[in-house]
């Protein structure tokens, strides 16, 4: 009978290799914006993430974590030399990053290539969860295109018929318009002009020119973090916040509030969460997060801890063996996450669908004022796991 046992037991061992030593730490790498106008962002996402895995004693899938950080400078020239980096030099066993849509899709090239399990905290870029989506690269936060159609259908429904839309010119910049003009159009709207300026620059005073001698009945922005304070602040010393309202995915006015000031005040979003949730799992992870960093958390923190939160029900699948990508991959697509945000889930191609709410800044809050899409899912084309 004890042979037996045993000889089961060997059988299941060698059908199931183990790829780590046992009680190896599990090495995270977090490769975030440390410096530059997302510097904001890339601490609140790490925050977030480390407040997850505080809460489960420091270990994921039973084992230990420990970090390694790059600061990518949001800066995709040297995005696959810190990739590799991370993965060559330092041997992570997972990535998580990172912010800006040209970094993130030198990283999930080198992900792909090599298999390592990649969670995207905030980046939309559509070609991650697109074209070169795969069963280890999954995203905690949202498309471009999603965050795009969710505002365009919100401005529509405000009345609006003519709108100018001002970003940067890249991958984000492009994708969210994109995403903005295919809801507005569909419902009899029409964009009628397009600007833009190169990532990072902050020379607004030509653009907003150009929107006062356009005259449309609003504007869509897409700007975050330092860039998006200067824009906000811009729009209202040139007078045209009282003429031509001002509308953004939230981007605009996350994490910026106590920067913009007033000239924030009034302005409506839409994003995939809001101050002023209420709900019980918001106001606990609130909580935890001010008394952690003595900071309230913005949607950047929310993607981070969730960024955890998804790691963590994959390596509890696999008991913390990264190589099981599919075993892993499995699990998180049939989990419902439990986030600050509201219960989401994730699709086949491993991006969120989830609700989008609308929000008006009120004094120190992107207040929810009610849903601007539900249950909004990112077309995920090409996507084949
Ligand atoms: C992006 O590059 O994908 C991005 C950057 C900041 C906020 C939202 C999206």
């Amino acid at each position: 009978m004890k042979l037996i046992r045993l000889t089961v037991l060997a059988a299941a061992a060698l059908a199931a290799p183990v790829t780590f030593a046992q009680g190896a730490k599990l090495k995270v790498g977090l490769m975030l914006p440390a410096t530059g106008t997302f510097a904001s962002l890339g601490t609140a996402i790490e925050n977030g993430f480390k407040l997850y895995v505080q809460e489960q004693g420091g270990k994921l899938g039973g084992r230990e974590v420990e970090f390694v950080k790059v600061d990518d400078e949001s800066e995709p020239a040297k995005a696959t030399d810190n990739v590799n980096k991370l993965i060559k030099r330092d041997n992570v066993d997972v990535i998580v990053g990172t912010v800006h849509s040209g970094v993130a899709m030198a990283m999930a090239r080198v992900a792909k290539d090599t298999g390592t399990i990649l969670i995207v905290p905030n980046a939309g870029a559509g070609a991650v969860t697109g074209p070169m989506c795969a069963p280890n690269i999954f995203r905690s936060s949202f498309s471009n295109w999603q965050t795009g159609y969710a505002t365009g259908e919100a401005v529509a429904k405000r009345g609006h018929k003519k709108i100018a839309t001002v970003t940067w010119k890249y991958a984000a910049g492009d994708e969210m318009v994109a995403g903005f003009k295919e809801a507005f159009e569909k419902a009899g709207g029409q964009v009628v002009k397009e600007l833009n300026l190169p990532f990072p620059n902050v020379e607004f005073q030509a653009l907003l020119t150009d929107v006062a001698a356009t005259k449309p009945d609003g504007v869509f922005a897409f700007f975050a973090g330092g860039g998006a304070v200067k824009f906000v602040k811009d729009y209202a010393g040139a007078g045209l916040k009282k003429t031509i309202p001002l509308y953004g995915n939230g981007f605009l006015t996350d994490g910026t509030l106590d920067a913009q000031g007033t000239d924030a005040e009034g302005i409506f979003t839409a994003l995939h969460y809001a101050d002023g949730l209420n709900t019980p799992r918001d106001n606990t992870f609130r909580l935890a997060y001010a008394k952690a960093y003595k900071l309230q958390p913005d949607v950047y923190a929310v993607q981070g801890y969730d960024a955890a939160q998804m790691l963590a029900v994959g390596l509890n699948a696999v008991k913390g063996d990264v190589k099981k990508i599919d075993e892993f991959a499995k699990a998180v697509q049939a989990a419902k996450i439990d986030s600050p945000r509201g219960v989401f889930t994730i699709s086949k191609s491993n991006n969120p669908v989830q609700d989008f709410y609308l929000r008006q800044v009120v004094g120190k809050e992107n207040k929810s004022v009610g849903i601007a899409s539900k249950a909004l899912a990112d077309p995920g084309r090409g996507c084949k796991l």
